[in-house]
């Protein structure tokens, strides 16, 4: 898909920063996990890009303390508005935030560690922008990133949990349609490895939860509510369909009565280190 064509899946509202701040902290252990096994450490100097609120950066500057600093980036100015505002509340000296596409960015070549979550799913050319944010590190530095994998969860079907299947698929489809790259997760390795990167080392792993005061079943309304719009210029759903304000409430009582738990889109990770 040319690059004119593609929409921003989630939208860009005020709702929508505030329900990426409640899903960072479903994924929080699961990106503190990798940042840790990355090796960022006391003193480092990182890039976060696609910083969105800044939970990633967040993370990043707690492992690297005041001797290190953190640089986010992203391309939304507004959201960044967000992160400071957090930063400063956090008390988080060492994080800064610019505005930009990280594709055209004129960054520093000096960085100990790139990092990103959920970024490059919405990059054109994931290969060419790995490399290029490699020339942004030292000898011996880290790229860490971690993407959904919305492939392999689109076709997890299962018979007791009718609804989840089918937000499942339009969740893909939605993506494939807004010209993401919904297969981002499952291409981590042969992206690394396409880009002259050593190979990276790997995890999988997603949020899941089935007690009936989750904060899940609200989180996935939530995305559907960022959603709906594309979901429908794209003829995906309708909101009928959809029935947003009774979602969560649909979710939870399909979890209830199947006993299956709701499972999140998974999350996998790749890191790597250059040469040193
Ligand atoms: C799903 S959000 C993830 C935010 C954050 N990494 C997190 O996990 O909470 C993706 C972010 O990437 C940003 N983004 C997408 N393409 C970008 C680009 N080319 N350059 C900079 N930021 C970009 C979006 O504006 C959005 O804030």
């Amino acid at each position: 898909m040319a690059d004119n064509q593609r929409t921003y899946t989630m939208g860009r509202s005020k709702e929508e920063t505030e329900r990426l701040i409640q899903q960072a902290g479903l994924y929080e252990d699961i990106t503190g996990q990798l940042l840790r096994d990355a090796g960022l450490f006391t003193g480092m100097k990182v890039l976060d890009i696609g910083s969105g609120a800044g939970d990633v950066a967040f993370a990043a500057a707690e492992l690297v303390g005041s001797e290190g600093e953190v640089l986010g980036v992203d391309m939304n100015p507004e959201i960044l508005e967000t992160a400071r505002t957090r930063a400063e509340a956090a008390g988080l000296a060492n994080v800064q935030f610019v505005a930009g596409d990280v594709q055209a960015l004129d960054l520093p070549n000096d960085f100990d560690a790139v990092i990103g979550r959920m970024v490059l799913v919405y990059l054109p050319d994931p290969v060419a922008t790995l490399k290029q944010l490699a020339t942004h590190l030292r000898p011996g530095g880290i790229l860490a990133f971690q993407e959904a994998e919305l492939l392999t969860y689109s076709s997890m079907t299962r018979p007791e949990i009718p609804m989840m299947n089918q937000l499942a698929e339009w969740g893909a489809e939605v993506f494939r349609c807004s010209g993401a790259h919904v297969g981002m997760g499952l291409d981590l390795y042969g992206t690394f490895v396409d880009a002259g990167l050593p190979e990276p080392s790997l995890q999988y792993a997603a949020p899941m939860g089935g007690p009936e005061a989750w904060i899940g079943y609200q989180l996935m309304e939530s995305a559907f509510r960022s959603m709906l719009p594309l979901l429908e210029r794209f003829g995906i759903a309708t909101a009928e369909e959809v029935d947003l304000d009774t979602l969560a409430a649909r979710i939870r009582a399909e979890v209830v009565a199947s006993k299956r738990p709701l499972i999140f889109p998974p999350h996998i990770t790749a890191w790597a280190q250059l040469p040193t």
